[in-house]
């Protein structure tokens, strides 16, 4: 079978990278296709050398735009390229632009595409990563779940049980089978940051890093945790071009870097005290490494993260985090369990539904 996978964001790296290799395995034609949603080396090509993942055969190289430009330069740049490479099955990863754009224009050419990491809901339409997963998960003809409530939230959308396969986590495939290097690096960059304990912080959200009367309290509040704990900030390019002044005011115990390598952001999760994010994915990684994560935005649509595992949703209540932050360095760190098939296999499960 030729199948084709498509991937634009970083977040769609390391998800796409172990499915790639276990459909390889499997001897099937693959061909990658970036939309060039992300384009700094920073934002891309770093985790294609990390990830070991072949360079991509096209890049459709649509930049950065407004969310409806940028869709819709991704949906007519990827039309042609269906057309010409006739693909049995597309693959689509995530919640992103490149994400709906893709699926949309299988969905309007007839071609049969498959959804890695359906059925995730915030339930807030006010994200635009959550739109983007109703509209993919109702185009999609075969819907891979990582956690047994995306199963539930699209039986509830009407979506047929005989497409939905719960697979697991292939973010977590990545994960667990680059710890070991992760390792190495932790060591070098321990060195070269002169660390002993540290927390993480990541943030690139527009609704905590786009409004002043958000981001620059958000800010403070940081400085002010930073006073127990060192607190190391990878800055997503458009929060840094945003804020540059405000960022280079913070206090010596906020260290602002640029966005990480996968294996270098990986290997200080692994060893921090604490993350604070607002992110989808550190959510799930920082459940499976078991460490405390606390989440600044009102709903996730990883609520097993939650119920399960390390993870705490705080919103905008600074003194819920900074409560719960000294609880933590005090010991008190919820370790939470891994949920069910998370354990680096979900990749090949994939690949097995895929080669029946
Ligand atoms: C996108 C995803 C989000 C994901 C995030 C991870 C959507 C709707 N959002 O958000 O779900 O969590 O990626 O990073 O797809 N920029 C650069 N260099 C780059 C890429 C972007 O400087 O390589 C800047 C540009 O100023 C751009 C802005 O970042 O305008 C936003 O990029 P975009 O891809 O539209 O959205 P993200 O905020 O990165």
């Amino acid at each position: 079978m030729h199948i084709l996978h498509v991937v634009g964001a970083r977040p769609n790296f390391m998800k796409a990278a172990p499915v790639h290799r276990a459909l390889g395995e499997k001897g099937h034609q693959q061909t990658l296709i970036h939309t060039g949603q992300h384009y700094d080396t920073q934002m891309s090509e770093v985790f294609f050398e990390q990830l070991a993942m072949p360079n991509p055969d096209e890049n459709l190289n649509v930049g950065s735009e407004s969310h409806a430009q940028q869709t819709a330069a991704i949906m007519s740049r990827f039309e042609p390229v269906v057309l010409e490479r006739n693909p049995d099955l597309v693959l689509v990863y995530g919640d992103v632009n490149s994400t709906v754009a893709a699926a949309l224009v299988c969905s309007k050419l007839g071609v049969r595409f498959g959804h890695v990491e359906a059925g995730l809901r915030s339930y807030d339409r006010g994200m635009p990563e959550e739109i983007n997963r109703l509209v993919t998960d109702q185009l999609a003809d075969l819907l891979f779940t990582p956690s047994a409530d995306g199963n539930q939230n699209l039986l509830k959308e009407g979506i047929p049980a005989e497409k939905m396969y719960f697979v697991g986590n292939v973010m977590i495939d990545t994960l667990v089978q680059l710890l070991p290097q992760a390792e190495v690096v932790f060591h070098k960059l321990r060195g070269d940051l002169s660390l002993e304990s540290f927390g993480l912080v990541t943030l690139h959200r527009p609704s905590n890093v786009d409004e002043e009367s958000v981001f620059l309290p958000l800010l403070r509040v940081l400085d002010k945790l930073s006073e127990y704990l060192v607190l190391i900030f990878p800055v997503h390019p458009r929060t840094r071009a945003r804020w540059s002044d405000h960022l280079k005011r913070c206090n010596r115990n906020i260290r602002i870097v640029d966005p990480m390598g996968y294996l270098e952001f990986l290997a200080l999760q692994k060893h921090a005290q604490l993350v604070i994010t607002d992110s989808g994915g550190i959510q799930e990684e920082a459940t499976y490494l078991r460490v405390p994560c606390f989440t600044l935005r009102h709903n996730t649509e990883r609520p097993v993260t939650v119920d399960v595992g390390t993870n705490l949703l705080i919103g905008n209540d600074w003194a819920l985090l900074e409560s719960e932050f000294k609880k933590t360095l005090d010991g008190h760190r919820r370790l939470g369990s891994v949920p069910p098939l998370w354990d680096g296999s979900a990749s090949i499960r994939i690949a097995e539904v895929l080669s029946c």
